[in-house]
């Protein structure tokens, strides 16, 4: 009888889903794969691979909870499962259906320079249509409008508004249950940003800088799980090279997206070097 109550409990044993206690939830093109990727290396931290899309996607959502939580990865009790879907920062809809999940789910945002951001959200829309054999868009003609402000309705440009998308998070979210992290700096110094994590999500420092491998080839770190597993890096579809833009574009949409990156600082008190 003693023995039976000091063997661990079925929980423990066999590993179960269970729903994410955190979403990353974007921006697009700010390195959400990449985060998610480092975030795994946490040995308790249990990540969904693929984007879910239930909050964003009416069939999944119509789906449920069940249909959700049977896309979540095996996990034990003590472990923290998280998802990522870039697509909900920045659909109207998602805050709402997570707060009425979870009111407490922690929420993760890697920004980047809202610039380079859209040039890379067109290269990767530019470089799709090319594999459809579609007509390719030329950035300039859709960025801007007719009399020369920016097209806010243009998706690649409009994931660049920070403080659109935000607003509607903090509807329902404090700013402290919201981590946002700097994805420029991710890229340079990837430690500095997954320690943020760490104590966002109150887990221990775990995650070590042997874990992470400069790949001068690439121009980004690799990832190890263990000193002895395969380094892996992210596929050819991240970090390759943008299509060229003007430099007076970038400028002026640089001097355009200033306003927004302001109400953006104002709403998180803090301030980012563009
Ligand atoms: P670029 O392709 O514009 O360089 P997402 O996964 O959200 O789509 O973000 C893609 C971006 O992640 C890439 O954008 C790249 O800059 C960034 N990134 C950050 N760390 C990376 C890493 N270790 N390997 C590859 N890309 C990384």
């Amino acid at each position: 009888e003693r023995r039976a109550m000091s063997a661990p409990s079925e929980e423990s044993r066999s590993p179960q889903h269970h729903l994410p206690s955190a979403l990353l939830i974007g921006v697009r093109k700010g390195g959400t794969r990449a985060l998610l990727d480092a975030l795994a290396l946490h040995p308790a931290i249990k990540a969904a691979r693929r984007e879910v899309h239930y909050f964003d996607d009416e069939t999944n959502y119509a789906k449920g909870e069940e249909w959700y939580l049977e896309r979540m990865p095996l996990s034990r009790s003590g472990e923290f499962t998280i998802e990522k879907t870039p697509a909900y920062f920045t659909n109207p809809t998602v805050p709402e259906r997570v707060y009425r999940l979870n009111p407490s789910m922690k929420i993760i945002l890697i920004v980047r320079e809202p610039v380079t951001r859209a040039i890379s959200d067109f290269t990767q829309v530019y470089y799709n249509r090319l594999e459809l054999n579609k007509s390719l868009p030329v950035f300039e003609d859709l960025v801007f409008t007719r009399d020369g402000k920016i097209d806010e309705t243009y998706k690649p440009l409009r994931n660049s508004l920070y403080s659109t998308h935000l607003k509607r998070w903090l509807r329902y979210f404090p700013l402290n249950q919201i981590l946002i992290l700097d994805g420029d700096q991710f890229v340079k110094d990837p430690l500095s940003q997954l320690r943020l994590a760490e104590d966002f999500l109150q887990l221990r420092h775990e995650i070590r800088s042997d874990q992470l491998i400069f790949n001068p080839a690439k121009g980004f770190h690799c990832f190890r799980k263990t000193y002895s597993s395969k380094v892996k890096c992210l596929g050819r579809s991240k970090g390759r090279m943008h299509r060229q833009i003007d430099e007076r574009t970038q400028h002026q949409l640089g001097k355009l997206l200033r306003p927004h990156n302001k109400a953006f600082y104002r709403m998180i008190n803090r301030v980012f070097d563009w």
